[in-house]
């Protein structure tokens, strides 16, 4: 089977591939034998190609020669001609337009986020266009092919290309599986024989069960002080408020529960002339994609170092907010991201049946939302695609914010089908974590200065 990553430059590439080395050693082989690596920009594929012949170096002489091919195109119908899988991976306007995302909203006074808030519907406004097209070429140029979106924000993403190739794109994000191993692990689980129930939206979800040992152990781990000061979601939320509400948050819900904490901890280090996330991997990256062009012979130890830079001053402003929580070395590894997209390649490829939590078209399995809204909720996957699994009604609370950022996503996908500026607005206005619609109109403006493309995107008042 051919597999073919767009946005192959991207810097998570070795991660995929040195799991596609690892599957080709699993009993029974290897599901993908080809891998086509995409990108519009061929300085970054060389350098990322320069990590991968080395990553494959080291398993030649450890295994003997990979039965996987690996080659760099910078022609997207090219790359997607005869190809069974595609893994979407791209940034539309690169580190550089995620550092005016954030800046533009800080510059509003709300926060500067990748893909929550303000921030958020920026990069979802500029991305959308680029994803519609990626799907309609998908679906010209490899009509039959599954589709693994990991462009952010995700679950938008996911939803928009979901018009155009239905059922066939599944979105995945690393932030379920990783709380829910983080959880386990608090109660003294085995993470792999654990079985996790979760509700929401990509970067909006909750834990609302935890099963080992066939009985579900979310109350016990609710109610150890101990269990839950020991690992990062415990201690950013703290014992009383994932009691409050008998379930425990996705990380990224540290932006709508301690909004203000939140905020001020990256207006601080902004204030004090430090760097964005975005500002803070732009520097890290283009130090090692400079490096690696000028010695791609290292360039596999430039990457790894970057890397694990990279995962240790992640979402750094909010673990400071919360009182300098640390990240537990298993999550430094990487192990995530790329270990949900080998396990869905696996099922659909091999109809080798998995339960993953995934972003798919809701069905039903939330109840008291559309049919159609992508969702994430575990799903049972195999050789016809990903089911969601009924996960029933949402608390009210829960109900509530997945309701309103659901209605902001769709606001942005008809801002960006209509060209509606009024539709944007609302998007921006009605997003729980913008106060104002003063506030929203300023972002809207801002927005529209920082990236010109925007106005083509929205030429309707
Ligand atoms: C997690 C999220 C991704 C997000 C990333 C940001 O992995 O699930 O969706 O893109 O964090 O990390 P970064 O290092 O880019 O700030
Ligand atoms: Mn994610």
């Amino acid at each position: 089977m051919r597999l073919a990553i767009l946005g192959g430059g991207g810097f998570r590439v070795p991660l995929v591939h040195r799991a596609l080395l690892g599957d080709t050693l699993r009993p029974g082989g290897a599901a993908i034998s080809e891998v086509v690596l995409y990108d519009s920009d061929a300085c970054r594929l060389r350098a990322i190609s320069a990590v991968l012949d080395q990553q494959r170096t080291a398993h030649r002489a450890a295994h003997g020669e990979p039965p996987l091919t690996v080659r760099a195109l910078t022609d997207l119908d090219e790359a997607l001609r005869g190809c069974d899988m595609v893994f979407s991976a791209i940034r539309v306007g690169g580190m550089p337009g995620r550092v005016l995302d954030e800046r533009v909203a800080l510059d509003a006074g709300v926060l500067g986020q990748e893909t929550v808030g303000a921030g958020g519907i920026s990069y979802g406004l500029r991305t959308l266009p680029v994803a519609e097209l990626l799907a309609r070429s998908i679906a010209t140029n490899a009509p039959g092919a599954w589709v693994v979106n990991f462009t952010n924000p995700a679950g938008l993403v996911t939803e928009a290309m979901s018009e155009v190739l239905a059922d066939r794109v599944i979105g995945i994000c690393d932030s379920p599986l990783g709380l829910g191993r983080r959880a386990a692990r608090a109660i003294g689980a085995d993470p792999a024989g654990a079985r996790f129930d979760y509700a929401g939206l990509n970067h909006l979800g909750w834990l609302t069960g935890l099963w080992a040992g066939g009985r579900d152990r979310l109350p016990e781990l609710l109610a150890d002080e101990g269990a839950l000061d020991s690992f990062e979601e415990g201690r950013l939320f703290g014992a009383d408020w994932v009691r409050a509400i008998g379930a425990l948050p996705n990380e990224y819900l540290h932006y709508y529960y301690m909004a203000r904490e939140a905020h001020a901890a990256v207006a601080e280090t902004v204030a004090g002339g430090g760097p964005t996330r975005g500002e803070q991997l732009v520097a890290q990256q283009d130090t090692f994609y400079r490096a690696a062009a000028a010695h791609p012979d290292q360039a596999f130890e430039l990457w790894d170092r970057a890397r694990l830079e990279r995962e240790r001053s992640y979402m750094a402003d909010s673990r400071r907010a919360a009182g300098d929580v640390q990240r537990s070395e298993e999550d430094l590894d990487g192990g995530g991201y790329e270990e949900v997209a080998l396990a869905v390649m696996r099922a659909v490829a091999r109809d080798e049946p998995a339960r993953l939590v995934l972003n798919t078209r809701n069905r039903g399995a939330i109840a008291g939302l559309d049919g159609d809204a992508v969702v994430e909720v575990p799903c049972l996957v195999d050789g016809s695609g990903a089911r969601p699994l009924a996960v029933g009604r949402l608390s009210g609370h829960q109900a509530g914010l997945v309701h309103a950022v659901k209605a902001v996503e769709r606001d942005v996908i008809e801002a960006v089908r209509s060209g509606s500026r009024a539709a944007a607005l609302r998007a921006f206005a009605t997003h729980p974590l913008v106060d104002s619609v003063t506030t929203a109109s300023d972002l809207l403006r801002g927005y529209l200065k920082a990236f010109p493309e925007l106005r083509n995107t929205l030429p309707q008042p």
